[in-house]
């Protein structure tokens, strides 16, 4: 069998570029960074209010986090409203169902104006407990949804013929789409209004100022009165905001299956990870099948090298509940910021200047609160009130979240201890081809990877965010930080933030 490769099965179709490198200087009224959905869609309603816009990203339009989804667009929180409701009220449990909602309803409205071919379907989701768990739960959720104003339901299953899920939360129009079509189509969108797509262009700095100057690595910048940083991760902020959420990676697989054998709905458990499932059709018509997308097996980044693990329980997780699936056709993992009541930080950045904004913590909701972010920054930019402004307010306290707050500063004080732990191994020469490991050499760390032909790299293994040790993480062949959630390619180039440069080479000696 061939080894499924680390792409999503949403890969398989090309990401736009816009044009390639900032090559010189441009004035804008707005200077976005980062072209996944919350970039982009702060892109297209500033467009819409008529402001001049440049999009900047190091990489392709969807090429972050946007890429890994699997593409749910849901206002069931996964973090459960019976939990924001005993941490921030029940006002705020309105409010995040009324903001979900609209961002799915924003989407629709978008691809029915533009005719976005994305596969955009409404289809209901279903909330659901394992075998042992009392109903007591749901039951709670249920009472909680439906003050929050969400549209849910008792039903005795969900409607997957061979996998009794016992009784479960309806929840009707939830829906689901390809979220690399929709990217490319919003892009498309925006570059026809007039906004520029800057890609391959890495935001090295962000110069304060009336009129901000964001640098790239070559000198050229966009000037510009906001800057939205929706980078996923902020790389603007030291620490206000990496405090107040923690990193994870989460998995997912995807098989094949006969295309009416499972039903077209959104399924979510109730465990800690949860796992949540959806079926994507395949566009062949010749083609008899679908995939079953099933995910989970979060864990926190750079805390735990045992990707094939994860991958291995998903995939037979899916197999005893769905024994229609057939063979595995692609398994991924992509990083999710989860914030301490499970609701995004977007809006202006904690600090002076009230003309950057960001948008993060996207709390396993990152296309829907993406969605909301393009709405809400673009209401704060253009001096409109937004009812949700304050809810998601990325300056809010940890309201009711204390403990998990201490909780987690703790694990990320913890992980300072791989200063003098010994390394991975206890040479470069037992490091195979293709693959990295963490090698002590006197009182330094170095991040050290062997490539296929045998040539050893070495990098300093201390992250330039806070100086946390990074990990080898085997699963992606990337260094990993176990302390906020930077990432680092194989030859040290950071892939995600809050660092936002490289780790530095090392002589190899
Ligand atoms: C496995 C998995 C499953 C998920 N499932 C769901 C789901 O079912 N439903 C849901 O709503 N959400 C889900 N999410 C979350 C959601 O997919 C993401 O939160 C969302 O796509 C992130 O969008 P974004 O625009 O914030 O970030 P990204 O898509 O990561 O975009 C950020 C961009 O910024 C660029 N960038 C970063 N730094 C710089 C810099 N210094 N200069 C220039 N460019 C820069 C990057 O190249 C990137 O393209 C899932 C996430 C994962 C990983
Ligand atoms: S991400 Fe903060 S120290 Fe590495």
């Amino acid at each position: 069998m061939t080894r499924p490769n680390h792409k999503s099965c949403w890969q398989d179709i090309p990401h736009q570029l816009g044009e390639s490198g900032l090559t010189s200087d441009v004035d804008a009224d707005v200077c976005v960074i980062g072209a996944g959905i919350a970039g982009l869609s702060t892109a297209y309603h500033l467009l819409r209010e008529g402001r001049s816009v440049v999009v900047l990203d190091d990489g392709s339009v969807g090429g972050g986090q946007t890429q890994k989804t699997s593409a749910h667009l849901s206002s069931v929180l996964d973090d459960r409203f019976t939990e924001l409701a005993m941490r921030r009220g029940e006002e705020a449990c309105r409010l995040a169902a009324e903001s979900h909602t609209a961002a799915i309803s924003r989407i629709e409205s978008i691809v029915r104006e533009r005719s976005i071919w994305c596969d955009f379907s409404r289809v209901d989701g279903y909330l659901f407990n394992p075998p042992d768990k009392s109903w007591d739960n749901l039951d709670a959720e249920l009472v909680a949804a439906r003050k929050a104003g969400v549209e849910v339901e008792r039903v005795p299953k969900a409607p997957f013929p061979a996998f009794d899920t016992g009784p479960c939360l309806r929840f009707t129009r939830q829906a689901q789409f390809q979220p690399l079509k929709y990217l490319n189509a919003l892009a498309t969108a925006i570059q026809k209004s007039g906004g520029r797509i800057v890609s391959q262009c890495h935001a090295e700095s962000i110069k304060p100022g009336e009129v901000k100057r964001v640098v790239s690595p070559s000198g050229t910048e966009v000037r510009a009165r906001s800057v939205v940083v929706a980078t996923n991760i902020p790389v603007n902020d030291i620490f206000a905001i990496h405090l107040k959420q923690a990193a994870y990676l989460s998995y997912v697989v995807a098989l094949r299956a006969p295309r009416n054998a499972v039903a077209r709905a959104l399924l979510w458990d109730t465990l800690d990870p949860y796992h949540y499932v959806r079926i994507e059709d395949r566009s062949s018509p010749a083609a008899d099948e679908c995939l079953l997308i099933v995910g989970g097996e979060d864990a926190k980044t750079g805390q735990h090298d045992d990707a094939e693990a994860r991958y291995a329980r998903l995939e037979s997780w899916a197999r005893i509940h769905f024994p229609q699936a057939q063979e595995l056709k692609y398994r991924w993992s992509g990083q999710v910021m989860e914030t301490l009541d499970g609701l995004a930080y977007i809006g202006r950045n904690p600090g002076d200047d009230p003309e950057i904004y960001v948008a993060t913590g996207d709390s396993g909701m990152g296309l829907t609160h993406g969605t909301i972010a393009g709405m809400l920054i673009t209401d704060l930019i253009v001096g409109r009130e937004n009812p949700w402004t304050s809810l998601y307010d990325p300056s809010r306290k940890p309201v009711g979240g204390f403990t998990d707050f201490v909780k987690e500063n703790l694990n990320v004080a913890s992980q300072y201890a791989a200063w003098v732990t010994p390394g991975d191994v206890s040479s470069v020469d037992d490091i195979p081809p293709s693959q990295g490991a963490i090698v002590r050499r006197g009182l330094q760390k170095i991040a050290a990877y062997r490539d296929q032909s045998g040539l050893i790299h070495e990098y300093s293994a201390v992250c330039p965010h806070l100086g946390c040790i990074v990990q080898w993480n085997h699963g992606d062949c990337t260094f990993d930080c176990p302390c906020h959630g930077s990432r680092f390619n194989q030859h040290g180039e950071v892939i995600s933030g809050p660092a936002n440069v490289n780790l530095p080479p090392v002589k190899h000696s």
